[in-house]
Order: C-alpha cells, then structure tokens, then sequence
C-alpha cells in the first residue's frame, strides 16, 4: 500500500514537471519554465513600452539599465550617434547586477548606429551571463543586416551568454514614400506576437 502510494506521488510529480517544462503546452498565461529577467534601456520608451509587455505576458521580473550621460536635443543627439559609432561605453546605473536566480534573460535596447545602445553595451561589457539563456530584443527603425546582428550577439556569448534569440521590432514604417513613427500600440502588438516562440526559446530542452 505505502509502495504504491508512493508510485502514485512520484507518477504526479514527473506529470507536473513535464508539464512545467513543455513551454509549447502552456496555455498561454503561464511562464515558461525558470525564471526570466528583462533588462533594458529606452532613450524615447520604445524599447521600454515592448519590455513591459514582455513582463507582463511572460509573468517576468525587469530592471531598467539608467544611461547617465544627458542625450537629449540636437546635440545629445548628435554625440549619442558619434559615441555610438565608434563604440563608446557609457556611465550606467546599476551596472552589474545578481543573475544568478535567474535562467532566461532578455536584453532589450534601440538600435543605434547600427548597433545595441551604449548602455545595453556597457551592461553586457561589466556582467557575466555564464549558463543562462538569453535574447536580444530591440527596437530599430530599419531592419538591421545578420552582421550587424551577430556583433551584438557576440558581445553577450563573449560574457558567457548563449543567444537564444534575436528581435527586432519596427519603430517606424513608410507611408505615402515617408518613414513615419509607429504606435506604441503597434510596437506592443509586434512585441506580443512573440510570445509564444520565447516561451519556446527559454523552456528546457530534453
Ligand atoms: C543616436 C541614435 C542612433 C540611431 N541609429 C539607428 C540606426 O542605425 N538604425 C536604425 O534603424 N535606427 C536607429 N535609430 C532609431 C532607434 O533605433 C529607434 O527609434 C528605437 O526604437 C528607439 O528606441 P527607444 O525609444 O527605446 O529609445 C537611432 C536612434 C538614435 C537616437
């Protein structure tokens, strides 16, 4: 009798770990399995508005990473985009944090000059992300080139991350042969489509 209850206990507990760690047979309001970090940085909240989407829909934790450099008006502008281009780093607060509770991990950053925003660089340069899953989420207003892309990816497998993934979300779109800025709405709805294949990306591999 007490064998076979403990059958039956050991039986359920393997049922609810399958089922825990089969993100693809989640209903959709349930985490994927291990716990997930989002962290990002956002100049003018696009960025910021699809992480929080992100957090509420994948049930994760975030930080925002701060850029203390002033990068407003033209001339902010202006030095953002020739720091960018040369590959500056920049002050960031915080700038190292505890991961360690943490499996999954999505960074979020603008694009700028055709890579990730200084502070998500600086970040990446100052952390370790040994054994944990991570994904490139970012905002841009032009798709960016797989070269370009795999400059930011190596970056993160460099400090020991393994790139799962890599987003990219329009910030604007041509209408009547003008670019103009799209919605946050619209980067949101974009952002949650993703969804169900993070869930994916992050579940644990048999
Ligand atoms: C200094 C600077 C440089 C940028 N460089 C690029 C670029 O090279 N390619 C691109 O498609 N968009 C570029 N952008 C546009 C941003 O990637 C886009 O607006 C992004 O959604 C901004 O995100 P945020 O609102 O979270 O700051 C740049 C923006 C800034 C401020």
């Amino acid at each position: 009798m007490k064998h076979r209850l403990f059958t039956c206990a050991a039986v359920a507990l393997a049922s609810l770990c399958l089922v825990c760690c089969n993100a693809s047979s989640l209903p959709a309001e349930e985490p994927a399995c291990g716990k997930t970090l989002i962290l990002y940085y956002s100049l003018t909240g696009n960025t910021k508005a699809g992480c929080e989407a992100l957090q509420k829909e994948l049930g994760a934790d975030i930080m925002e990473i701060k850029d203390l450099r002033k990068r407003s008006g033209k001339w902010g502008f202006f030095k953002t985009a020739i720091g960018s281009l040369v590959g500056k780093h920049t002050k960031i607060e915080p700038e190292k944090i505890e991961i360690t509770g943490y499996q999954n991990i999505i960074l979020g950053s603008p694009i700028w000059t055709g890579k990730l925003s200084m502070a998500i660089r600086t970040f990446i340069d100052r952390n370790r992300f040994d054994g944990k899953k991570v994904i490139i989420y970012t905002t841009t207003n032009a798709f960016e080139k797989e070269k370009y892309k795999e400059k930011g990816k190596n970056l993160v497998r460099k400090a020991g991350g393994d790139v799962v993934g890599y987003y990219q979300i329009l910030a604007k779109e041509e209408v009547d042969g003008k670019k103009i800025d799209r919605t946050k709405e619209q980067i949101v709805n974009d952002t949650i489509a993703l969804v169900p294949e993070i869930r994916r990306l992050f579940s644990v591999t048999p």
